[in-house]
């Protein structure tokens, strides 16, 4: 059973603005970050127990180059999420990441390794292993 945290949601950080401009996301819109390498998004995750979890992370990438962000969980790096394009801003696909979470909370958060900064991200699904 998973668990929704939003882009826009009191437990993330968007470097960059909330969003509605593009259409079906979730929630009351989206992380826009400043297109910038130093613009991050970061979620609060909070885990029952410690053990791995799937992350299912939704973003759109209307951009014609990959947007790649290294996926930071409490001070690691885990991976360098590609974020290839989308082809349109309106169009949203998943990206699923197995993480290892601690009991309690959990920081997460994506930094792009590029100048064009993260593509819009809308939310992202944690869910403990079963
Ligand atoms: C456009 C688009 C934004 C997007 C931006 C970008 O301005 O409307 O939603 O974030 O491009 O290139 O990052
Ligand atoms: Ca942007």
């Amino acid at each position: 059973q998973a668990t929704r945290y939003e882009g826009e949601g009191s437990g993330a950080t968007c470097t960059g603005t909330i969003d509605t401009n593009h259409s079906g996301y979730s929630g009351t819109g989206f992380c826009n970050g400043d297109n910038t390498d130093s613009a991050f998004a970061e979620f609060t995750v909070q885990a029952s127990a410690a053990g791995t979890a799937t992350v299912r992370l939704r973003y759109a990438n209307g951009g014609t180059t990959d947007r790649p962000g290294d996926l930071i969980v409490n001070g690691t790096r885990v991976e360098t999420t590609p974020f290839a394009s989308t082809g349109a801003w309106n169009t949203w696909t998943d990206r699923t990441v197995t993480v290892q979470l601690r009991e309690g909370a959990n920081t997460l958060r994506w930094d792009p390794t590029t100048a064009g900064g993260l593509p819009n991200i809308d939310y992202i699904d944690v869910a403990p292993a079963t």
